[in-house]
């Protein structure tokens, strides 16, 4: 999208930041490790600048939100500061920062604006056959541990129509695969629609052959969404449902307004829904005051619900959150031995489920050449595992009907049948 509106606006891309005349760096603060290597790469910039002192070098996204001030205090050398609701004001910012003297301070733009929804900004797609389709921006959710309401704002949905345009002209380009984009999906609404008639809407649209969606949230996802994950083969059988943590007193302090009950009865009704469902989900290690035994709830809620792959994060502190005011408590030799637990756990699940899986026959949808043999596609199944198979007189984006015959690490083979 930030490359639509630059291009646009008759910026060109380069392929090295050595060639470049402007060099804008987005980042991500939603954890403190994303945040740290940001602000490193921000640093390196200074050596271009350097070597080029007209260079104009920008940081966007929601470090540039969070950290406004700090950066442009300790960085001189950045000229932008461009907060996630800025980048319209890019091309204006740009060219303004050409013309104003070398050294002049640099040029913040970080209101938080409840109407941006960028919709009708068709993101450049760079072939192949994913896209992603943003149908959300924001969050009102506020979970103790998260800055993205700070950094993204409030939630505003974008209009159905305009959703369905970008998907449609994303067809036409050949984009076989679709994955629908928000913090909370689940809460989705336009006019009277939810995210289940906005899904029903996309998969309708000729050309693809997938939907999916990230992320759910437990409080907010519908019966009547996963009613429609049954109903419709062209909505991928693949939840991700992130759970943070399997105790219910660490659920409460992480404003997660669900028990560990409730969690457990969606993924029941999830399974009764879409029999062949392939689950996902975030975890938390080592929230503030999280003891061994609700550690212990985490790796029990694991083993039960039996998540096909699992995103798994030690406990920082974020700046303007409620827990930042909490004692960060858990000792980090005790978060780096709960989360590698709890990732061992995990790769024998998955390794496990993958087991389960062979001998089945399913529809691979081809994406590339396989990287280690180009005489074998690489495609996925619907739930996404990885699959290789011999070329045929097909190409890529079409489906090809195998058997999976076998696993080697993570990927599959399969055999056209
Ligand atoms: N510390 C650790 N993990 C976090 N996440 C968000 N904020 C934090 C934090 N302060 C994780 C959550 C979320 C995922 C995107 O990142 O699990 O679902
Ligand atoms: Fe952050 Fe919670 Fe919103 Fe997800 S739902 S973006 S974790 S506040």
């Amino acid at each position: 999208m930030i490359e639509t509106l630059l291009e646009e606006a008759g910026f060109h891309f380069v392929d090295a930041a050595e060639k470049a005349d402007v060099v804008l760096v987005n980042t991500c603060a939603v954890r403190d490790h994303a945040e740290v290597r940001a602000l490193g790469q921000i640093s390196d910039l200074s050596r271009l600048k350097k070597k080029n002192p007209l260079l104009i070098i920008g940081i966007l996204g929601c470090v540039a939100q969070a950290r406004k001030q700090e950066i442009l205090e300790e960085k001189p050398f950045v000229d932008l500061v461009v907060g996630p609701d800025g980048y319209r004001k890019l091309p204006q910012l740009l060219e303004e920062r050409m013309i104003s003297p070398p050294g002049s301070p640099g040029l913040l733009e970080t209101e938080l604006r409840r109407a941006e929804l960028y919709d009708e900004i068709i993101p450049r797609h760079r072939g192949g056959v994913t896209a992603f389709v943003s149908v959300i921006r924001g969050c009102d959710k506020f979970c103790s541990f998260c800055v993205v309401p700070r950094t993204r704002g409030r939630e505003r949905s974008r209009p159905l129509p305009s959703i369905l345009h970008e998907v449609e002209t994303l067809a036409a380009q050949g984009v076989k695969d679709v994955m629908l984009l928000g913090q909370n999906v689940d809460s989705y609404r336009w006019e009277n629609k939810t995210f289940a008639d906005c899904i029903s809407a996309v998969a309708d649209v000729q050309g693809l052959h997938r939907v999916r969606f990230m992320t759910s949230h437990p409080s907010d996802i519908s019966e009547n969404l996963l009613e429609v994950m049954g109903c419709q083969n062209r909505i991928s059988p693949f939840l991700h449902l992130p759970v943070q943590a399997g105790s219910n007193r660490i659920l409460e302090r992480m404003n997660r307004p669900y028990t560990r009950e409730h969690y457990l009865n969606i993924i029941a009704s999830a399974r009764k829904h879409v029999p062949d469902i392939a689950l996902s989900t975030d975890i938390i290690v080592g929230f503030p005051s999280e003891t061994d035994a609700e550690f212990q709830e985490t790796l029990d809620l694991v083993q039960e619900v039996r998540y096909d792959t699992a995103f798994t994060f030690k406990y920082s502190s974020r700046p303007r959150t409620k827990a930042e005011r909490m004692p960060d408590d858990v000792p980090e030799e005790v978060k780096v031995e709960r989360l590698e637990r709890l990732i061992e756990l995990q790769k024998r699940i998955s390794h496990e489920r993958n087991l389960e899986q062979l001998g089945k026959t399913t529809d691979v949808l081809i994406e590339n050449v396989a990287p280690k043999d180009s005489a074998m596609w690489f495609g996925r199944t619907p739930d996404y595992r990885p699959v290789v198979v011999a070329k045929g007189s097909d190409t890529v984006g079409d489906l090809v009907r195998v058997r999976l015959s076998e696993l080697i690490g993570f990927t599959f083979r399969g055999e056209r049948v």
